[in-house]
């Protein structure tokens, strides 16, 4: 897919991954619109990016989202639209009684899973209505690979990453030309990542891979650690579990 000169829209696109694709898909010539729900955030975006439209929208708000498409269509509508926001929650064990279970797992499924089909389903028909478009829906690792420690976040990541494969089955089906991308990033150093000690990507690196999938038309793009962890729990999917939850991590959900 050639990206020059097309409008795209990050959700989430004031910090972390979202920040840094509006910056690099800026340098190759798109127009990029982000959203968030801190106008501060979104603000301080805009300064570093004067070129950036920046809205300010809540992805599990159907009233936002739909005033979000009413913007984007008087601006001209997006050829893609990039999901990338998303929560996690603290780490809590599952198999202790706890309200905040509950509360967690609404909050992310609201967030990384039903925000992604509200804002699908409102713009399908736009994409659907140019050239050349795509959707690119953020999974991650641990939708391979659930995380002991990030139960109900994983959880999301799977239904989404199933929702993806089929979202992309059923508009090939339609004989849409709309294509259907799927991020897979590794442990990426960000917020959301900040307490974590392990290994980390860069959010540059990441983007400049996912950059390169979607100009080559790769429509799972799994990267750094979550090609090899792909294989792995294909075949050995224990030995996968046990690398993505080593022993040491069990006390800490004592
Ligand atoms: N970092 C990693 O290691 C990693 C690994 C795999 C997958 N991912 C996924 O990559 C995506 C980006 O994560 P990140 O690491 O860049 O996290 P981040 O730094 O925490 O950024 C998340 C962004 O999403 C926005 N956001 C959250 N809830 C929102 C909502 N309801 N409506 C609109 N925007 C919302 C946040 O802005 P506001 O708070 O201002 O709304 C923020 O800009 C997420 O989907 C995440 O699950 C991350």
């Amino acid at each position: 897919m050639n990206l020059n000169g097309k409008t795209i829209l990050i959700t989430g696109g004031a910090s972390g991954i979202g920040l840094e694709a509006a910056k690099q898909f800026l340098e190759i010539g798109a127009k990029v619109i982000i959203t968030g729900r801190n106008q501060q955030k979104l603000d301080a975006a805009k300064k570093n990016g004067p070129s950036l439209i920046a809205i300010k929208s809540d992805v599990e708000n159907q009233d936002d989202a739909l005033s979000l498409f009413n913007q984007v269509s008087s601006l001209g509508g997006i050829d893609i639209l990039y999901n990338n926001a998303g929560v996690g929650s603290p780490a809590l064990n599952l198999g202790t009684a706890n309200d905040q279970i509950l509360e967690y797992a609404i909050y992310e499924m609201n967030v990384n899973y039903f925000g992604v089909i509200r804002l699908n389903n409102l713009f399908m028909d736009m994409l659907k209505s140019r050239k050349e478009s795509a959707i690119i829906n953020t999974t991650s690792i641990l939708s391979l690979v659930p995380a002991l420690e990030e139960p109900t976040y994983s959880a999301t990541k799977v239904a989404l990453s199933f929702y993806t494969r089929l979202l992309r089955k059923n508009l090939e089906i339609l004989d849409s030309t709309v294509k259907v991308f799927e991020l897979l990033p590794p442990v990426v150093a960000t917020e959301m990542t900040a307490k974590r000690k392990d290994k980390k990507m860069t959010t540059e690196q990441l983007v400049k891979t996912l950059i390169s999938g979607i100009s080559r038309d790769q429509f799972s793009i799994r990267v750094g650690d979550t090609k090899l962890l792909y294989i792995m729990s294909r075949f050995f999917p224990e030995l996968a579990f046990n690398l993505v939850n080593p022993k040491k991590i069990h006390a800490s959900l004592l």
